[in-house]
């Protein structure tokens, strides 16, 4: 045995500065008692002008003390984590366990279908023994066109892979490398199959682009696969059968990439539609790739990805895995979180679509608190967590006992014994979509099945590596901006006030400390309204020449300027400036960050 056996698989560090963090967050406190107990004093008698504008501008500023304590508990106390995988390799590497990894996409016209395979390769391409990975796509859209793309990439997979390991490419995602890659013009072998590859890839990737301006598949592609039958009995997107095709089956021995080795298993799947039956969407697609990977691979670890988040990082899933198999802690890890992270940020991030606090700041914080919730995607679930198991204290993984697939079935039984998994009725009077699998009847159903999860007793975990494990497509447009805050502001909201909220679901089950955390973003919404007022009614006010903020001199004054400036500079030593100033404005129900210092800063300038 090495001296390093007992070593943990990963660590956890205290953030800096957090004393910094604490004492000037108890300044702010005081500030706004001062500023309570000025408006309690001063109320305007009755009869004189302003007195409800006056009263409510209390209420504001009480609403926005109560969430500036609310965002004060989750940013308190942030955490980092640190993996060392190479004990991992070292302890685990002839046991590592399966995983199974899901894509999903809806629409081939929005999700163009290069994007989705680029993400598929890239996530087929972890360092990892390729026997043991398993890619589902789960379709939507039922298109044939993905359909095509996914056969396209079946086939370069064989030739990119032992492309990838050999020269130990970053990132894997074809797209990506190629566009940043330059050619090594140095080194004569690299340099030519370099340049094939380059040629393949912009050869299979015009091919797919081709047929997908055309919009149907011409009929000598649909020669070239059976699975294009299928679509012989579809009627439209919402009324069509199961489609599953196993494109490649890790059980063949005949599944080998151009160099011999193996290559991971690639499923095809378009779950059956009805227009009598409600889909559930995204959550809908999750819960039947649960059950079809459960017939196909079964694997103790999934890891979710949107199609347009690629991986970064070919060792991603094994920085997950120290979380999941570390001796001391693992056993109760459910869930591990990675950041979304974007590269299409436009200039300045005048969008703020970075999530640069949530990500970088309050994510530790709920990490500090007791687990991140689950946003998504870039996460790595355990099969049973995510399957409704309860978490008990005597609970031990035994990996070895998943690692046994059936070979016995060919691979067209397969496909039809794992279709009926994917019907449309099969959730009837079943605990689906409740106590099983991800929630339905939720706009942000990834947070509440996170939620749903550590209730159960799970940890969860949040890992921020400095190189990100996933890089995704923000939003560009005000328009798309908003139509995604509004929807994330009315799903939190949704939960705050169903019988999910946080403080009735985690009653008992987590800390009081997470609850209140979990209400930083159901609180947005409500948060608007307050923001409004407080923009509006001063400045109507103003207009008739009542002035709600009084005259303040002296030490008052230089205590609240000074801290608005030393707010300010924190801001921007930690490089949160865009967030506050732009993000908050189109938001309009945005952070808190600003929030407090918002309306400090108009008694700052009166
Ligand atoms: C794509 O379509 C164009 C014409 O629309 C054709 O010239 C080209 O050869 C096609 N490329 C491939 C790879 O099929
Ligand atoms: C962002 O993505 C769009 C396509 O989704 C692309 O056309 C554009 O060039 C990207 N912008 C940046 C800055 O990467
Ligand atoms: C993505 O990975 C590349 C290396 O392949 C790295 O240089 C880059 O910094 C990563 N991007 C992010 C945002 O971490």
């Amino acid at each position: 045995m090495a001296k390093d056996d007992n070593l943990p698989l990963f660590e956890t560090k205290l953030a800096k500065g957090r004393i910094l963090f604490q004492f000037y967050s108890l300044l702010i406190f005081v500030g706004t008692c001062f500023i309570f107990a000025y408006r309690l004093s001063h109320i305007p008698a009755k009869g004189e002008p302003g007195r409800w504008a006056w009263i409510g501008l209390f209420f504001s500023e009480l609403w926005f003390c109560f969430y500036w304590f609310v965002t004060t508990v989750v940013r308190w106390n942030p955490i980092y984590r640190n993996t060392f995988k190479d004990r991992l390799s070292h302890r685990y590497e002839k046991a590592l366990p399966g995983i199974d990894i899901f894509v999903c996409t809806a629409d081939p016209v929005i999700e163009p279908p290069v994007m989705v395979i680029n993400t598929v390769l890239s996530v087929m391409a972890y360092d990892y023994p390729p026997e043991k990975l398993s890619v589902y796509l789960s379709d939507d859209g039922g298109s044939d066109l993905t359909f095509y793309a996914m056969l396209e990439a079946s086939r370069f997979s064989k030739i990119w892979l032992p492309f990838c390991k050999k020269f130990k490419l970053e990132p894997r995602s074809p797209e990506a490398y190629f566009r940043t890659a330059v050619e090594p013009l140095g080194e004569p072998v690299l340099a030519k199959e370099w340049s094939t590859v380059k040629m393949l890839y912009e050869d299979m990737k015009k091919r797919i682009e081709n047929t997908t301006k055309l919009g149907q598949i011409s009929e000598e592609i649909s020669k070239e696969h059976k699975g294009f039958n299928e679509w012989i009995l579809v009627a439209s997107r919402h009324d069509h059968q199961t489609i599953l095709q196993i494109l490649i089956d890790g059980r063949d021995s005949e599944a080998m990439d151009i160099q011999g080795q193996p290559l991971p298993t690639l499923v095809y799947l378009a779950r059956e539609k009805r227009t009598q039956y409600h889909h559930h969407f995204k959550a809908g697609a999750m819960n039947a790739l649960i059950r079809v990977s459960s017939g196909i691979s079964n694997s103790p670890i999934i890891l979710n990805v949107d199609c347009d988040m690629y991986s970064n990082n070919s060792k991603s899933v094994r920085d997950g895995l120290c979380f999941f198999m570390d001796e001391e802690k693992g056993n109760k890890v459910g869930f591990v979180q990675f950041p979304q992270a974007f590269e299409n940020i436009t200039k300045n991030d005048v969008y703020s679509s970075s999530l640069n606090v949530t990500m970088q700041m309050e994510m530790p914080g709920f990490d500090g608190n007791g687990g991140p919730c689950y946003i998504g995607t870039g996460c790595l679930h355990r099969r049973e967590a995510l399957s409704g198991k309860k978490y008990n204290k005597n609970f031990m993984e035994d990996w070895k006992r998943w690692s046994n697939r059936s070979v016995e079935e060919s691979t067209r039984v397969l496909e039809e014994t794992s279709k009926v998994l994917a019907s449309c009725n099969y959730e009837e009077n079943t605990q689906w979509g409740k106590e099983i699998g991800v929630k339905y009847d939720s706009a942000v159903e990834d947070v509440l099945t996170g939620l749903a999860i550590q209730c159960r007793g799970w940890r969860s975990i949040y890992f921020s590596p400095e190189r990100k494990g996933f890089l995704g497509v923000a939003p560009t447009t005000l328009l798309q901006s908003l139509v995604q805050h509004r929807r994330w502001s009315d799903g939190d909201f949704q939960i705050f006030a169903s019988r999910h909220c946080p403080f009735v679901l985690g009653y008992k089950n987590i800390p009081l400390k997470l609850q209140l955390s979990y209400c930083i973003y159901p609180l947005w919404a409500p948060t608007s309204l307050t923001t409004l007022y407080y923009v509006i009614v001063p400045s109507l006010c103003l207009l008739k020449g009542i002035s709600l903020f009084p005259q303040i001199h002296g030490f008052l004054h230089l205590y609240l300027s000074s801290f608005s400036t030393v707010h300010i500079a924190l801001e921007n030593v930690f490089g949160l400036g865009a967030h506050s100033r732009a993000g908050g404005m189109i938001k309009g129900c945005g952070y808190t960050e600003e929030q407090l210092p918002t309306f400090l800063a108009c008694w700052t300038i009166s």
